[in-house]
């Protein structure tokens, strides 16, 4: 019976670019998912961007987009980056979506209606200019242990403490620079502990040895209350019943997951129960190691609420180190995904990573010698080597026949043969370094037996037993080519081409290639060229220099931002007897009224300047003059022909607005 399986990969940030870190993931992942299927199974591959949350908000923001159009954009990326990759959803969804927004409301509810909600007003960090809520991030201080400067609002990079934000010393908001204040405001808090020991039972059931241990060192205490609400502005979902509050990031995102099960499957007429409540399915969730406590902790104990079912097993992944060191933007090895597809062929990372995963969740490198040698020594030199030396020999002289193996052909698919279940046991424990181990000593094999054979020498006298050797050796190469199709997909279908057969399936595995003529040979992988690694890792370089005089004498956005433009409208003014230039004027801006002293006198009339609609620096600091307190600037244009000129504003433009 074929089974029934839901895969999952975590959903990428909307806020960033695909790089080869995700990439790790989401290549382990698909690979498994094309062996489930090459088996016969039904595998479902669902994922989607991860869109709501204060940093997709504030990148929107500075880009003076909307949140939505933002993530749309990102959307379309990533869309682009995974098909490239060869990595093949049945549904690429998105948080944002209306099928979300019900599946959260219900699991919410659910939550609500089983007493597993309660409130509790917290205090936090507030920038009263952003008028919003700082997550720690969002503020910048000095950290309160070691005194280093300019550390988030959680840790600091010197000295490693961890603490909240309102500890820092002279915080600043990361946004606009002004000094946050702490504000009180009603949050909704999960009860974990509700579920302790709930989880502490389905915890070693469904992670690996290493996670379920660490996880189970969280369970001496108590297990903390978790906060699942934000503060307005978020871009988020709302929470039903509660004004001005927004789901969590993290609460939404894990029912992502179902949301996109459910878009997919209804489409084809059937419903999400036939997963999320049915344990004849499975399902499996694939994470980097970073994310662990969201879906092994809150992500069961909320479908437990639910009344859905869990996963059965999250599959954890390492962390990508690339020249044994953390991705750095200074040394280039902070890849994305289409800086490596503007100078490499997309097989080789799926091939490299296939190298180095293995079903625990160490951390794994990159290691871009490794990535020329491994590729060209094996997959080129050994692998794809039987095939372009086989088949052009073939079809050289030999009308491109294969004959039916004799026992020498017999014995060496057998060995092919008898790795069968070996292989399929480390596919499914995602042990694809393995897989890779054993596919390379039959190339080795074949390469081995063809040498000894030197057909290039028989095929001159004795056609015939050219023709014997090169039809063993591609036998053996075909169910090489199978073991190695989830892997490498794209590869592989030219490789059915070649021996024109159709798609093999793992059945394949077990018969021999039918005695008839093979296809015109077309090339089907080329070494690594180290330039191109060279140029990829220089493209991906932050060059500090070019950037310092490409930026030299220009503000950032947050520099702009600091100013803070808005319409006002003049009351009153007159003259300053005192001074022959300036203009006494009172502005309204919104509810409050300023006073500026302007010199436009040359220019105006007190009494023209009535109603007018202006724009008014808000922040400047005030000034004490000779004829009393300047409150702002009013923005005026001068040149060599005259001025200064007022700024001014079209129809519709009322006094308090903000400009920007
Ligand atoms: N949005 C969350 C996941 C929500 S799932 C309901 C998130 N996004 S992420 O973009 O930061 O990461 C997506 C996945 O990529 C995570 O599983 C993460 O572990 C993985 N990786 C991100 N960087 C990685 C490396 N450098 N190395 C290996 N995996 C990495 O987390
Ligand atoms: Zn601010």
């Amino acid at each position: 019976m074929p089974r029934k399986i839901l895969v999952t990969a975590a959903l990428p940030y909307a806020n960033g670019k695909t790089h080869i870190g995700h990439l790790v993931e989401y290549i382990q992942t698909d690979i498994w998912v094309r062996y489930q299927r090459l088996r016969g199974n039904e595998c479902l591959f669902f994922c989607g961007d991860d869109t709501h949350g204060t940093a997709v908000m504030i990148s929107a923001n500075k880009q003076g987009i909307s949140p939505e159009e933002f993530i749309k954009k990102i959307h379309a990326d990533r869309i682009k980056d995974f098909a490239d990759f060869e990595i093949e959803f049945t549904h690429y969804s998105s948080t944002h979506s209306e099928e979300n927004r019900r599946q959260c409301e219900n699991i919410f509810l659910k939550m609500q209606e089983k007493g597993h909600i309660k409130t509790k007003i917290i205090e936090q960090s507030y920038c009263e200019h952003d008028k919003m809520f700082l997550p720690d991030r969002y503020v910048k201080g000095t950290c309160p242990i070691c005194g280093a400067e300019d550390q988030y609002g959680d840790s600091c990079d010197v000295c490693g403490a961890t603490y909240a934000p309102t500890e820092l010393k002279n915080p600043a908001c990361n946004i606009c620079g002004n000094p946050p204040v702490k504000k009180k405001s009603e949050h909704l808090l999960f009860e974990l502990n509700d579920f302790k020991d709930f989880l502490h039972e389905w915890v070693p059931q469904h992670t690996d040895r290493e996670t379920g241990k660490k996880l189970l060192e969280w369970f001496d205490e108590d297990l903390r209350d978790w906060d699942i609400s934000r503060d307005a502005p978020y871009f988020g979902f709302q929470i039903p019943g509660h004004k001005d509050k927004f789901f969590y990031v993290w609460v939404d995102a894990p029912v992502g997951y179902i949301a996109a099960s459910q878009e997919w499957l209804q489409k084809q007429g059937r419903s999400m129960e036939e997963f999320w409540a049915n344990e004849d399915a499975e399902i499996y969730h694939f994470i980097g190691k970073d994310i662990v406590y969201f879906h092994c902790l809150f992500w069961p104990a909320m479908l437990k609420a639910a009344d859905l079912r869990g996963p059965n097993q999250v599959f954890v992944h390492g962390m990508l180190t690339v020249n044994g060191a953390k991705m750095s933007k200074s040394k280039g090895t902070f890849i994305n995904a289409r800086t490596y597809l503007n100078h490499l062929d997309p097989m080789y990372l799926r091939y490299y990573y296939a190298c180095k995963l293995s079903s625990t969740a160490e951390d794994l490198d990159l290691n871009t010698e490794d990535i020329i040698s491994r590729v060209n020594s094996d997959l080129i030199g050994k692998i794809t080597n039987l095939a372009s030396r086989g088949a052009t020999m073939l079809q050289g002289k030999l009308n491109a026949d294969l004959v039916s193996l004799d026992e020498e052909g017999q014995a060496l698919l057998a060995k092919s043969q008898n790795v069968k279940e070996l292989i399929e046991g480390l596919y499914e424990a995602r042990d694809y370094s393995k897989v890779i181990t054993e596919i390379r000593k039959l190339a080795e094999e074949g390469n081995r037996y063809f040498d000894v054979k030197q057909p290039w020498k028989s095929i001159k006298e004795k056609p015939e037993e050219a023709q014997q050797v090169l039809s063993n050796v591609l036998n053996l190469y075909k169910n090489i080519a199978i073991y190695l199709k989830p892997i490498l997909p794209s590869y592989v279908e030219k490789v059915e081409k070649l021996f024109d057969q159709g798609a093999f399936t793992w059945a394949d595995l077990d018969t021999e290639l039918k005695a008839k003529a093979i296809q015109p040979y077309e090339h089907l992988a080329g070494r690594i060229d180290k330039a191109k690694v060279e140029k990829m890792i220089e493209e991906s370089k932050e060059n500090k220099e070019a950037k310092v005089q490409e930026t030299e004498g220009l503000i950032s956005i947050e520099d702009f931002q600091k100013v803070d433009l808005k319409i006002a409208q003049v009351v009153e003014a007159s003259d300053v007897p005192e001074a022959d230039k300036l203009l006494k004027i009172i502005v309204q801006v919104g509810d409050s009224k300023k006073q500026v002293f302007a010199g436009i006198k040359s220019q105006y009339k007190a009494e023209d300047l009535l109603g007018k609609h202006v724009v008014l620096v808000n922040n400047l600091k005030p000034r004490k003059m000779r004829f009393g307190m300047s409150e702002g600037m009013l923005l005026a244009a001068s040149g060599k022909s005259g001025g200064p000129f007022l700024v001014t504003v079209d129809a519709g433009a009322k006094s308090g607005f903000q400009v920007k």
